[in-house]
């Protein structure tokens, strides 16, 4: 018997099968259970895939228990330190880093495309001025399916490089849009002349109209490092929710744009990049240092539902090592800027505290990328309600990597799971006078 299978035998008829055992290139072994319905007349049951592989994928590595983060190979600590957002797009979209040439072929090209065709600019304005930045969001990165037509044929690699292109250009312009629009305020422009994260920061803050750039407006250099830091961070993290759901919708052949406008729905929530959000909506329920170890017994609480947002991950079980770098920025920034603000003073509190706890160690639950991003955003002044719209920007990049994968694949199978019936079993209806 080969050492690289794995045998599951079933105890009621006795039928035994050898299942391969599939080696990549690192992480765990993964057992090949594609025959199992064939051989066995049974299915596995893995309720929000805990120990299931979906695809095969060359993009990144996430070892959970070492805290390792990988982007085609490079760990995230060197990629945050050395390169640019774009450079990283370019990267998981590519398999390669860019040389000079490529890089500036590329981050043209995405200046370019950072611009919406006004009828769909002009979508904001069918939006209550009441809308969440996240709900304009996805339903804009859906509209592009209505406007951007040409290119379409996903069988031809450059159709899908220029639609992954047009993604990654605009997502930075409709993102500012949907604040703009909340609070009221004019479009404004993308500049061809501003990098991505600055371009970005630009159409959120500048005074500029469209029939107005505010001359005086500067982009802050240590804002925009940090935003590329937290954009590097974000970039990809396998087979997360949001990026599943990519590639879900894509393995029907659906419209790419549409593809991604579902990855935005999925990363909403509170669950998944929504936890940035959750995060400071708790310190402001949470409200003083004083009341902190109340919230903290409320979290430990069986029979409370209350979690501490910003705390746990389902892969990281000893610490997450993007919240190790992000923790230092958010440390610098907070040393910095806003020394004086209670709801910093009350983060940094419950972090203390809670690593402190022996429900949280136990448990292994550590603070993680959303718990520092939610707070580095609020130093600078970037508004709650925005902050999963921020996350989305960055994953953007890991969404249409893996699109590009998937359709690119020779086989992508579409993806439909099966389940464990425990309905009603077949029953006669009985007529509506009887009921
Ligand atoms: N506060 C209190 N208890 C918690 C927390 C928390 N934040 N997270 C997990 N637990 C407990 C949970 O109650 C369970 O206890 P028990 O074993 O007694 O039933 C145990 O820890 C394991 O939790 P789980 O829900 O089975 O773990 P999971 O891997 O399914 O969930 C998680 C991971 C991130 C959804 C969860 O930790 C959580 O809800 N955290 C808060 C939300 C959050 O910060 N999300 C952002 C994740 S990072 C960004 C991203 O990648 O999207």
């Amino acid at each position: 018997m080969s050492k690289d299978t794995l045998s599951i035998r079933h105890n009621g008829t006795g039928h035994e099968v050898e299942y391969p055992l599939l080696n990549g290139t690192l992480g765990k072994q993964t057992v090949d259970v594609r025959g199992l319905y064939k051989d066995l007349d049974c299915f596995t049951y893995d309720a929000g895939f805990k120990v299931t592989a979906s695809c095969k994928s060359k993009i990144t590595y996430i070892d959970g228990e070492k805290g390792i983060l990988l982007y085609r190979g490079y760990p995230i600590e060197q990629l945050a330190e050395k390169c640019s957002f774009i450079e990283v797009a370019y990267l998981l979209m590519n398999g390669e880093l860019p040389n000079v040439e490529q890089l500036d072929y590329f981050d043209n090209e995405i200046r370019h495309r950072s611009m919406l065709h006004e009828s769909l600019r002009h979508f904001f304005e069918g939006f209550s001025y009441d809308a969440h930045p996240m709900a304009m969001l996805v339903g804009v990165v859906g509209s592009l399916s209505a406007f951007y037509h040409s290119e379409m044929d996903m069988s031809d690699p450059e159709h899908r490089r220029v639609c992954a292109a047009r993604v990654l250009g605009k997502m930075p312009t409709i993102a500012a849009a949907s604040f703009r629009h909340s609070v009221g305020k004019p479009f404004v422009y993308p500049r061809l002349d501003l990098g991505y994260c600055e371009n970005f920061l630009n159409m959120m803050f500048s005074r500029s109209s469209p029939n107005y750039i505010d001359p005086n407006f500067t982009v802050d250099d240590k804002l925009s490092k940090a935003l590329n830091i937290l954009f590097i961070l974000h970039a990809d993290h396998e087979q997360n929710a949001s990026t599943s759901t990519v590639r879900l919708a894509g393995s029907t052949g659906a419209n790419p744009y549409a593809c991604i406008a579902a990855g935005v729905a999925a990363l909403w929530g509170p669950a998944h990049g929504g936890a940035n959000e959750a995060v400071l909506n708790m310190l402001a329920e949470i409200g003083s240092v004083d009341r902190i170890p109340e919230f903290i017994a409320r979290a430990k609480d069986k029979d409370d539902p209350f979690r501490l947002m910003g705390f746990g991950h389902r892969v990281y079980k000893n610490f997450d090592p993007r919240a190790t770098l992000i923790r230092k920025t958010c440390h610098d920034i907070l040393a910095d800027s806003n020394k004086d603000d209670p709801l910093f003073e009350l983060a940094l509190e419950l972090e203390a505290l809670a690593l402190k706890d022996d429900y949280f160690i136990e448990k292994k639950l550590y603070p993680n990328v959303d718990f520092y991003s939610g707070i580095i955003y609020k130093a600078l002044n970037i508004p709650v309600e925005m902050f999963t719209v921020m996350f989305a920007i960055a994953r953007s990049a890991g969404w249409l990597a893996h699109w590009l994968e998937m359709v690119s694949a020779e086989s992508a199978p579409i993806g439909r799971p099966r389940q464990l019936y425990l309905g009603e079993t077949n029953r006669d209806v009985i007529p509506l006078a009887e009921r």
